[in-house]
């Protein structure tokens, strides 16, 4: 089961240039800043209630984050869910057909699994799951 909207992500050019953006929109600073090697992404995390918002900058040319800003641009990338049990959500999900992106590693931001099912089972929208290690991102 889904437990909440944890974060939208967002792909950005400028990942510093951004969060001056979102600061002005938020009135907050970044909380939380991450650079993941296996994602190829650097990211910045802006809290708003119960949801982030997580803006994410490609750290190299084939980084997916990266080819999504040159092929449409920078805005919208994708919805996270959070679940307690990834696996047994993700066997659960491909049982009625969902297909999941492969070949992307599990690890995600702050020791987190993470998976995405493909935009092509949602009706466009690239979701993200994820499980916290501890059970909870509080
Ligand atoms: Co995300």
């Amino acid at each position: 089961m889904l437990k909440k909207l944890d974060h939208i992500g967002i792909a950005v050019a400028d990942l510093a240039e951004t969060i001056a953006k979102y600061r002005n929109i938020t009135g907050k600073e970044a909380a939380e800043k991450e650079r993941i090697e296996e994602q190829k992404v650097s990211t910045a995390f802006f809290s708003i209630g119960e949801t982030r918002l997580e803006l994410l900058q490609g750290t190299q040319s084939d980084s997916p984050i990266a080819k999504f800003v040159a092929r449409q641009g920078e805005g919208v990338h994708h919805l996270c869910f959070e679940v307690t049990d990834l696996r047994a959500e993700k066997k659960k999900m491909a049982q009625c057909g969902l297909r999941f992106i492969e070949n992307i590693p599990e690890t995600g931001a702050g020791g987190s699994k993470v998976a995405f099912i493909h935009p092509k089972s949602t009706g466009g929208v690239l979701i993200e799951l994820v499980e916290y290690p501890d059970g909870s991102d509080a």
